[in-house]
């Protein structure tokens, strides 16, 4: 008898064992968290477009608290060094401030890091090139870009799996009911949720279309240099490529940095080496001006380190190519209205936009 009530007692305990480990190792039940989504509201400024939310991937707290967490997470890199907040820092612009960014291994990339300010607005695609057409498809690809953070997503997803934290916050920000269904896509998600809510919209720039300010009267002729609107100034023609609200056109040009002969000749492609077309060859994305103080250095490569020597190159007209853009052209200008127009390209910067919490390293 006793030793049959051992055995039940062994076999009962194995038992019991066997499903603590099921229930917390394998089994990845998450079903006990409550799913309950809240709706992020983006209160966007009257003279702002709207934003262009996926159907399939609504902006909510929870979503956009997972992607915060995901890109300021080194745990994306091969060796937990690097996240996406390592090139993209938020005093900076969301830029690194250097000319070519540097990954995991030390290899520099080919290109300048980019501003992510008011990203969730750009339609005509992303990078410098425009090359990939959603944040949810971009936020893919830094994980396993050799030059950036190097990793796998098997991998990555292994780690994020069994971490204290992410399977709660995947769970509360899809509501899905086992850690197995935690996927790359779901990740690629939550980071562009939190990639949507980067916007700068409390500048000077922006107090003035609402009525609550009024431009000095140096900023004011800065902004009929800008936009070329006052017949007695010349025209600068910033305006048409960096146009309001967001300070960008959101389109592609030869801004004339590159002397070229013929269409084959620049450095970088750009653009045509998207489209395939020839005439598209050294063209780059206009970038928004916004927060444009804390970005440098500027252009694709970096060429540029401060915005004085950004409109001495607009003033000369650029260097001669095929394509280069007509508004390129030398601009007769003085010292005075250079002055006025960075006073005027001041009022796009932001110092509030900082301060949103919701934009902050979780880690720290
Ligand atoms: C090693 C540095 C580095 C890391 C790490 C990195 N990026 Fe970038 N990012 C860049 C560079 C450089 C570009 C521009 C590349 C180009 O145009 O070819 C860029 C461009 C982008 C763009 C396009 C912006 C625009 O205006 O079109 C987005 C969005 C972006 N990165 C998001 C991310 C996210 C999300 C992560 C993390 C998953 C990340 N990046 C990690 C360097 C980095
Ligand atoms: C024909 C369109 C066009 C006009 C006009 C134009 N830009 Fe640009 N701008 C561009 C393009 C395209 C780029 C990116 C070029 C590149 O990196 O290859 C750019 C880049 C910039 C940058 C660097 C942004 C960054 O994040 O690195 C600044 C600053 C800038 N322009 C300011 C100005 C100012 C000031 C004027 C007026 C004097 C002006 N632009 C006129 C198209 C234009």
């Amino acid at each position: 008898m006793r030793t049959f009530i051992f055995i039940l007692a062994v076999v009962g305990m194995t038992l019991l064992l066997y499903s603590c480990d099921v229930d917390e190792n394998t089994s990845g039940d998450l079903t006990n968290i409550p799913y309950v989504p809240e709706n992020y509201k983006l209160d966007l400024p009257a003279h702002f477009p709207t934003i262009n939310t996926p159907p399939d991937n609504p902006l909510t707290k929870q979503g956009v608290l997972l992607g915060r967490h995901l890109f300021y997470d080194p745990i994306l890199s091969a060796d937990s060094t690097m996240s996406c907040a390592s090139c993209h820092l938020p005093e900076f612009s969301f830029t690194d401030a250097k000319a070519f960014s540097t990954g995991i291994d030390n290899i520099a990339g080919k290109r300048s890091s980019m501003s992510l300010i008011n990203i969730g607005f750009v339609q005509s695609g992303l990078f410098w090139d425009g090359r990939t057409k959603t944040l949810e498809e971009q936020a893919l690809l830094p994980v396993e870009d050799p030059i950036e953070l190097h990793h796998t997503w098997p991998e990555v997803m292994t780690k994020l799996k069994v971490h204290p934290k992410y399977p709660k916050l995947f769970r509360e920000a899809f509501g899905i009911g086992n850690t197995s269904e935690m996927t790359k896509e779901l990740a690629a998600k939550a980071i562009a949720q939190f990639e949507r809510i980067i916007i700068s919209k409390d500048s000077k720039f922006d107090k003035v279309q609402e009525g609550k300010a009024i431009y000095t009267d140096i900023e004011l002729i800065g902004y009929g240099l800008y936009f070329d609107i006052d017949p007695d100034l010349p025209d600068m023609e910033c305006g048409h490529c960096h146009n309001a609200p967001l300070a960008t056109s959101d389109d592609f040009f030869n801004n004339g940095l590159n002397a070229s002969n013929t269409l084959d000749d620049f450095p970088d492609l750009g653009r045509g080496k998207v489209t395939g077309s020839k005439s598209d060859n050294g063209k780059f994305k206009a970038p928004t001006l916004r927060n444009i103080k804390y970005s440098a250095p500027y252009m694709h490569d970096g060429r540029f380190n401060t915005l004085d020597e950004v409109i001495a190159h607009y003033k000369s007209g650029g260097k001669k190519s095929p394509n280069k853009d007509p508004l390129l052209h030398p601009l007769e200008v003085s010292p005075f209205h250079i002055t006025a127009l960075k006073a005027f390209i001041e009022t796009f910067n932001d110092t509030t936009f900082y301060k949103n919490p919701d934009l902050k390293n979780p880690f720290k």
